[in-house]
């Protein structure tokens, strides 16, 4: 799960990063009181900031310093409702404003090629340290970090020697390096990035800007983590496949996708995805995954065809199954069933491939049904070509 920059900040703050003070709103109302607040320790200055779960929020007018209090109502006026790269802007966080003397760039990620944790490092960070890595690779810190150490004062060092920090800068950012790592490791983070952290006209060191992602799969041991989900920018879909506890991902393309076991729905959207560009022109392309399981029964198959019918870019299904704890007959059953259920609301056509436990009976359950819009395929390749040009004609 990723989180917002007022999130990752509060997240900082408790354990022990520096950071400024900064308060919420989602009205224009709530950020000249907040700015009121929060500017009275910065001579009234404040930064408005839309709070987006996407980078490049400054380039596209989502930062902005305010003088005063007014101003601050104005800006939070202009950003709120605002589109960022498709996210649209329901909250601003209002900070204080800071007297930035230099701005550097810090990250700690999980790596996942080499099984380790990676530490980046540079003296020029600020908006453009996409720029950089690409350009001028040699400016960008790279450091490994064991899992088992971690960052400690040492490894700290190391990081900020390669970056090429002086040493009275550098012993300043040591510190705040370990409290970083202290985020990374307490809060199960796989990505911890600083962009800028900042040396104040004061000489102190504080970050400005905060990325955290968060590792699901230590939701677990993490209890508080679950106030931090916005249930407000979760795709509906996705939300309602949760409900359902279903294994849904939606993505971009026109061909539902359902089938048993992960490993059977990777290959089935690899075979969707080349079948779409070999027969198509690249027109049909995989619009979700979605695994029922190993042992789906007839009522999870309804569930998911109910989620991947109400997808609106969908406009044909491959239902690719399987059999083995699951048999054919319950997944046939299954979407019958769902067919009954939406009536004439079904008007998508459904692709489907099953095979294994009890396939003779699954394949005369469907047969027998005889549905208008389902077509019964027997191989995968076959049902993948006849799924992509059916969403490809649907257009
Ligand atoms: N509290 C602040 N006081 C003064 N200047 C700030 C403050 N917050 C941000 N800035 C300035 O605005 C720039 C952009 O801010 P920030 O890093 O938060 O957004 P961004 O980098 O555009 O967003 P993203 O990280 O999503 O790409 C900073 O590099 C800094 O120069
Ligand atoms: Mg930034």
């Amino acid at each position: 799960m990723d989180l917002f920059e007022y999130q990752a900040r509060d997240l900082f703050e408790k354990h022990g990063v520096p950071v400024l003070a900064g308060q919420i709103a989602t009205t224009p109302q709530e950020a000249r009181a907040a700015a009121e607040q929060i500017g009275a320790a910065s001579g009234g200055v404040t930064v408005v900031k839309a709070q987006v779960k996407v980078g490049g929020r400054g380039k596209a007018g989502g930062v902005k310093v305010a003088k005063n209090a007014d101003e601050a109502e104005q800006y939070a006026q202009e950003i709120l409702g605002m589109d960022i790269k498709g996210h649209t802007v329901h909250t601003v966080m209002i900070a204080q404003g800071a007297k930035i003397d230099e701005e550097y760039y810090f990250s700690l990620l999980l790596d996942r090629a080499n099984r380790n944790y990676l530490a980046m490092c540079s003296q020029e960070g600020g908006m453009d340290i996409e720029t950089l890595a690409h350009e001028r690779p040699e400016a960008l810190a790279k450091v490994a970090v064991d899992p088992q150490v971690g960052i400690d004062a040492a490894k700290a060092q190391e990081i900020v020697d390669a970056a090429g920090f002086d040493a009275e800068v550098g012993a300043k950012i040591v510190p705040v390096l370990q409290r970083l790592w202290d985020v990374y490791k307490g809060e199960d983070a796989t990505l911890v990035e600083v962009n800028p952290l900042v040396k104040l006209e004061d000489g102190d060191i504080v970050a400005l800007d905060g990325k955290v992602t968060l590792d699901d799969n230590a939701k677990f041991r993490q209890a508080e983590h679950a106030d931090l989900v916005d249930e407000k920018s979760e795709d509906p879909l996705e939300a309602k496949a949760k409900a359902m506890h279903l294994n849904y991902v939606k993505l971009d393309g026109n061909v539902g996708i359902i089938g048993n076991g992960a490993g059977l729905v990777m290959s089935t959207l690899d075979v969707v995805a080349y079948a779409g560009e070999e027969y198509t022109g690249g027109e049909a392309k995989p619009a979700n995954f979605l695994d029922i399981g190993g042992g789906a029964s007839a009522e999870v198959m309804a569930n998911g065809l109910d989620v991947i019918l109400n997808d609106e870019q969908v406009k044909s299904v491959f239902v690719n199954v399987f059999g083995g704890i699951t048999s054919c007959d319950a997944v046939a059953n299954g979407i019958v069933g769902a067919l009954k259920t939406l009536g004439d609301e079904a008007t998508k056509p459904l692709v489907v491939r099953i095979d294994g436990n009890n396939v003779e009976e699954g394949r005369r359950i469907l047969a027998e049904y005889d549905h208008p819009l389902v077509t019964i395929e027997k191989t995968m390749d076959g049902g993948a070509r006849k799924a992509a040009e059916l969403a490809a004609a649907a257009k």
